[in-house]
């Protein structure tokens, strides 16, 4: 399962999507993983963009999974990415 969290000043440059293709290179092609998860909460749009930019598929959502510190209570989304659309991509 893949996750990723920037320092605001560095956000909207590209950096994230630019780390995330190298982690899942090294995931299937040198560990010979068979899929890569990632969940989000569905109000994330910079973080959901970087998962369908790098060709993950949406899968479902989780309804109510998780608590924030300020006491909201999340859905999250999960996506995957195969190593068979991975090498098709
Ligand atoms: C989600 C998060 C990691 C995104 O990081 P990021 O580096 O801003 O994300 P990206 O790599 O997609 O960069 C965003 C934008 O940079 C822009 N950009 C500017 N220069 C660029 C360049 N040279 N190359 C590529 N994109 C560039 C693009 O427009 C891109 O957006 P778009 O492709 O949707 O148009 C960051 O907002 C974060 O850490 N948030 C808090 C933690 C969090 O929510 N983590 C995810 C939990 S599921």
């Amino acid at each position: 399962m893949l996750g990723y969290a920037l320092g605001e000043k560095y956000w909207g440059k590209g950096i994230m999507t630019e780390a995330v293709r190298a982690v899942i290179r090294y995931g299937f092609e040198t560990l010979k993983l068979d899929l890569i998860s990632a969940y989000c909460y569905p109000f994330n749009t910079r973080s959901k963009n970087i998962l369908l930019k790098m060709g993950f598929t949406y899968e479902g959502t989780l309804k109510l999974a998780e608590k924030l510190y300020d006491g909201s209570v999340n859905d999250n989304e999960c996506y995957s990415l195969t190593s068979e659309e991975y090498n098709a991509i």
